[in-house]
């Protein structure tokens, strides 16, 4: 088995198993101001893929944004309780189990918010989002930013979990220009700060043909 195919594999059952601790009160408080500011970058009543939606976090703050959202994880446990959280809000959300059924579809924004935490190469991951890109589409997605303390405290404690990896901002657009991809903005959250930030969150396009 080839290494993506090992983390994700570990990745699942430990989302799975957590699943339904998964909502804290700490995750809240950081999640929700993370996800104000990383959500404000897609505009209103976009068509979005949330790949990698965990416990539906990204995906009602982009239903209260008028965005038609297809939300697929790769453990049905947090898909699940995603999907009663939806439920219970009365929001209406595509939610796909396997991952088999985004065959073939493309959407306008792909949405990737807190899952490339824990690849140590993100390129293969960013490969398939790209597969997902309608034409003139953007990919939103996060990383733990290298130069703040914050995310190494994060990673440190995550050393009890599954293991978050922060990144600079340079080895990121690497792993993006092997995945053919070209960062069109950044933008450091929580605080806002750049080297500070615990969060980077980019909008990725394609790139263009001679990079
Ligand atoms: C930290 S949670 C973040 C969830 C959500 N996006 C949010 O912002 O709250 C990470 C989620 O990514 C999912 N995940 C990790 N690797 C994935 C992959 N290759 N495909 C789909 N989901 C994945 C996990 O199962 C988990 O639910």
């Amino acid at each position: 088995m080839e290494a993506g195919m090992v983390a994700q594999t570990g990745i699942r059952a430990w989302f799975s198993a957590r699943a339904p601790h998964y909502d804290t009160l700490l995750t809240r408080i950081i999640g929700e101001t993370e996800m104000r500011a990383i959500a404000a970058l897609i505009p209103r009543g976009s068509q979005v893929l949330d790949y990698g939606c965990g416990t539906g976090r990204a995906t009602l703050a982009l239903v209260a944004r008028n965005c038609t959202v297809t939300a697929y994880d790769l453990s049905p446990e947090m898909l699940e309780i995603a999907r009663q959280k939806a439920a219970r809000a009365g929001a209406s959300v595509e939610f796909v189990v396997d991952e088999a059924a985004l065959a073939g579809r493309q959407w306008p924004v792909v949405a990737c918010i807190g899952v490339l935490d824990y690849y140590r190469d993100p390129a293969p991951l960013l490969r398939t989002l790209a597969g997902y890109l309608a034409p003139g589409g953007i990919i939103v997605t996060t990383f733990p930013n290298a130069t703040s303390p914050l995310a190494w405290a994060y990673a440190a404690g995550s050393r009890f979990t599954f293991p978050a990896i922060p990144r600079t901002v340079a080895s990121f657009r690497t792993a993006a220009r092997d995945a053919g991809l070209h960062i069109s903005r950044i933008r450091p959250v929580f605080p806002p700060i750049p080297y500070l930030a615990l969060t980077i969150v980019a909008l990725l396009v394609p790139a263009p043909r001679h990079e």
